[in-house]
């Protein structure tokens, strides 16, 4: 089969944003492992941030966006954010998606936690994401982009030159493929479904970067994991996301008794940056206090939140007694596989863009809302790099030994889940991020890199993307010896090691062989 143009991995917004902008001169293939609504961008409520208000400016949004991500941002990309983020929103706007807006026609700008400003753009209140993807998806229909659902990516193809040269699916019912492109762009979101608490959609795995990091490409900044404050807590589960907006409306956090939990940690109180307010709701559930939400005094909550309040009644909250029980999960991962700004890789012909990829915009901590945008800017960025592209001449496919699974023993999702949760979640420590990095070098990480992945079920395939991916994330851990951002570890909690400022753990397939 000869090679398409370019190969896209992933159904979110920053790879419909690079698909529609790379298929004005390219042919596209667009692969997604389960259905084109399976996405993160789909489930997102917030909105997006945007410094379009007339009393703000991009470099507010910047000053914004640097603070919340602790000083550790890569401050180009920054500026790439915050500067083309309001032509690419207005872009969006003239083909046709709608914002909530007044009686005057002007959007309803939204607030969330760390913002200086109401800059939040949103759609039915607490929708933004559904139909911001529904407005891509119409278009999906009419472009001549390729899609094929329930396609897996479960390797990326080399050439002899050690280059990306394509990637070998599995489909539903277990058939492999080989697609060959002159591009890979995987932009498969982050890694949340494997914490046991997370907002994520199911389907966001870590598969993306587990991929990547087999073929040799430069992975970083996996510690840096935000946890967002407020997932629904019924019964000792998390069920979804209850918005930062609806702190942003005044929402307060408070404990069984009634207490403001936020009044003296920080000055921002609820709005202050997440990882504070996770850290300290955490510390109420981990003494037995239950956190809630107390709404009472959001005028019309179902109105302005109405998918939050139809989650809360499909989970058996009496929403009158306006308290939503909340916990802390995994929301949104700031590091990746590392990129430049036109999303290549350390791997010739892969690309990287969204949550998947680390470009060092979100530093060590992301600002709220700021994810959506990210898919937009450098989704159109990667996609005008590759529409631009001079013609590649893929090499011969290089011939690779691959290892049977037989002897290898694989953990359960939820173990894994349960385990990185307890030992790389909010609240990390030597001790027990050299528990989980023990526990995850038993399953013999060097050979899981080698298996033969066309001889297993997806879910096993699944389950080696898993353990590879937790293993960076406690490897990274492990090497930052600070707290920073959504990185906080109780024996060294002082932020803001100067040292550590300029400084990333970036690792290879070298590191694990
Ligand atoms: C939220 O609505 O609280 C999430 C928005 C985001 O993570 O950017």
């Amino acid at each position: 089969m000869d090679p398409v143009d370019v190969l896209i991995v992933g159904s979110g917004v920053a790879a419909l944003q690079t698909a529609f902008t790379v298929s004005k001169t390219k042919h596209v293939i667009l692969i997604t492992k389960s259905e084109l609504r399976q996405s993160n961008s789909y489930l997102a409520q917030g909105g997006v941030a945007c410094a379009i208000a007339n009393d703000d400016k991009p470099e507010l949004h910047k000053i914004d966006t640097v603070c919340a991500g602790r000083n550790y941002n890569n401050r180009l990309a920054v500026d790439k954010l915050v500067n083309e983020g309001p032509v690419v929103m207005q872009e969006l706007m003239h083909s046709g998606m709608v914002f909530d807006c007044n009686e005057h026609g002007l959007p309803l700008l939204g607030l969330e936690g760390a913002h200086s400003q109401r800059r939040i753009l949103h759609r039915h209140g607490d929708a933004t994401g559904k139909h911001l993807m529904e407005h891509y998806l119409k278009r999906l229909a009419k472009s001549s982009i390729h899609v094929m659902e329930h396609t897996a990516a479960i390797e990326l193809i080399l050439g002899e030159d050690d280059s990306c040269i394509g990637v070998k699916t599995m489909s539903k019912e277990g058939k492999i493929n080989s697609i060959y492109a002159k591009a890979v762009v995987l932009a498969t979101g982050g890694c949340g479904s494997l914490f046991q608490f997370t907002s994520n959609s199911p389907t966001v795995s870590g598969d993306g970067i587990a991929l990547a990091f087999k073929a040799g490409a430069r992975i970083r900044d996996m510690e840096f994991i935000q946890f967002h404050p407020t997932l629904l807590y019924i019964n000792g589960k998390t069920v979804g996301l209850v918005s930062e907006a609806v702190r942003g409306e005044g929402a307060e956090l408070v404990s069984e008794s009634g207490k403001r939990i936020m009044n003296d940690v920080h000055p921002q109180k609820e709005l202050a940056p997440r990882h504070i307010v996770a850290q300290t709701i955490y510390a109420y559930l981990k003494n037995g206090e239950q956190v809630y939400l107390d709404i009472s005094m959001i005028a019309d909550f179902k109105k302005r939140f109405p998918t939050i309040a139809a989650l809360c009644e499909n989970n058996g909250q009496d929403l009158t007694k306006a308290r939503i029980p909340v916990a802390p999960g995994n929301h949104f991962l700031m590091g990746g596989i590392e990129v430049d700004e036109w999303g290549r890789t350390s791997v010739k012909g892969l690309y990287a863009v969204g949550e998947v990829a680390c470009t060092g915009v979100h530093g060590a901590n992301r600002l709220a809302s700021n994810s959506l945008l990210e898919g937009l800017v450098f989704g159109k960025s990667v996609g005008r790099y590759l529409a631009e592209a001079p013609e590649r001449v893929l090499p011969i496919e290089k011939k690779q030994t691959k290892r049977a699974l037989s002897h290898l023993i694989l953990p359960n999702l939820t173990v894994i889940q349960a385990n990185i949760m307890n030992d790389a979640g909010i609240v990390r420590n030597q001790a027990k991020l050299s528990r989980l990095l023990s526990w995850l070098e038993s399953f013999n990480i060097e050979a899981l890199l080698f298996v033969d992945v066309t001889q297993l079920a997806l879910r096993d395939i699944e389950k080696i993307n898993a353990v590879i991916v937790s293993w960076l994330i406690a490897y990274s851990a492990i090497e930052r010896t600070e707290s920073r951002g959504g990185h906080f570890r109780t024996d060294y909690p002082f932020e803001h090691d100067e040292d550590w400022r300029e400084e990333s753990v970036v690792l290879d397939r070298n590191r694990a062989i």
